[in-house]
């Protein structure tokens, strides 16, 4: 069978496409054959060397994988040869809070990932993949749709009518923007580019801010919730926008701080956390318990991930290139 092994943390030219054995499955755990992988800014971090946590190479890349079981080891129970699952982000992280040994076992590092036409996992850190879904959309889930999930709605206690901000259209924030609308909350997104601010229009943005000629955009946000601020802020920026995420919550509100696409040094003052009493939560992507209820919501709903562009597995370091261009909107994918 084929992989991608990243070899060394240089971008995309460090990833190699190798001939291997392919995995047996071992007690408690499945062989799947992955059908479709899709990226996340992470894994660009991860072969650039940026990502904070240390990952060793070689390391077969990417975190987000769905697929078919094709082998089961002994004891398995919960499943079958032919289901369809998706993998989750954390494969120690079943349930319960977050504690530090759950962290342990990310795909794509400090764990192999699934940018592999087969791989063994633990038969608990797998949910299945709705049949209405196809592996491109299921694909999309686990990373990005997961952590908005669990900033909106398992941390955050979303509630209809409320006010959500959402930045730049990349995968954790269109699905924060999706999540936010089956929740009839009202959605107030950011984009840098023009072009993308009819498409998040499209796709249920209730106001588009673009930064690029309103760079101010906490004193939009007021502007538009009658000086009071948002419900809701769902940061992916930062260093630069976490001072302003403080400026346009409203007091009583939250703040989900998931990324740092614009750094991570940042002077920030920290009283206006105390003084208008906002709740400031740090989100590490969920559990299998949480990706299970995020997975009702997707089938009930029949939510559509919104996809940029599907790439061959051939074109993985393309794929990368393009991420790190900047130009997509919601998800890159790999068909496996
Ligand atoms: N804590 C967690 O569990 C967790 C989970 C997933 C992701 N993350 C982090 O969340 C962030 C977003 O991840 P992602 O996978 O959704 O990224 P992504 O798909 O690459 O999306 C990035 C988007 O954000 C906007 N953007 C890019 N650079 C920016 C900047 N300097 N300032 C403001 N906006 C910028 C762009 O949208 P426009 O062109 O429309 O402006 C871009 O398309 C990353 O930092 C990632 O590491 C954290």
């Amino acid at each position: 069978m084929r992989q991608y092994e990243l070899r060394t943390q240089t971008g995309p030219a460090g990833l190699h496409m190798v001939a291997t054995e392919p995995p047996v499955a071992q007690s408690g755990q499945v062989v799947v054959r992955i059908r479709a992988a899709s990226l996340n800014y992470r894994d660009l971090m991860i072969a650039h060397g940026w990502h904070g946590r240390r990952v060793a190479t070689p390391r077969i890349p990417l975190s987000d994988g769905a697929g078919e079981v094709i082998a089961v080891g002994p004891g398995v129970a919960r499943w079958r040869v032919g289901d369809r699952v998706v993998a989750n982000f954390y494969q120690s992280w079943i349930s319960g809070e977050l504690r530090a040994e759950k962290l342990d076992a990310a795909l794509g590092g400090p764990i192999d990932g699934v940018l592999s036409e087969q791989v063994a996992f633990a038969e608990n850190a797998l949910v299945r993949v709705p049949d209405f879904m196809t592996f491109e959309d299921a694909a999309t889930l686990p990373c990005a749709a997961l952590t908005a999930w669990n900033a909106l709605v398992e941390q955050g206690r979303l509630r209809a009518g409320d006010t959500v901000v959402v930045q730049g259209t990349g995968g954790v924030s269109m699905f924060a923007l999706q999540i936010a609308n089956l929740f009839g909350a009202r959605v107030i997104a950011t984009t840098r580019s023009a072009s993308k601010a009819l498409k998040l229009r499209q796709i249920g943005a209730d106001l588009v801010i673009e930064t690029a000629t309103t760079p101010d955009w906490e004193r939009a946000v007021l502007s538009a919730t009658g000086g009071e601020g948002a419900d809701h802020i769902v940061d992916v920026g930062g260093a630069s926008t976490f001072e302003r995420s403080l400026k346009a919550v409203r007091v009583g509100g939250r703040i989900s701080l998931i990324g740092w696409l614009a750094g991570s040094d940042a002077q920030v003052n920290p009283f206006p956390v105390a003084l208008k009493g906002i709740a400031v939560q740090g989100v590490d992507v969920g559990s299998v318990e949480m990706f299970e209820s995020f997975m009702r919501a997707v089938t009930r709903n029949r939510l559509q991930p919104v996809i940029d562009r599907v790439f061959l597995f051939g074109e993985a370091p393309a794929a990368y290139e393009y991420l790190a261009s900047g130009k997509h909107f919601g998800k890159i994918v790999i068909a496996v």
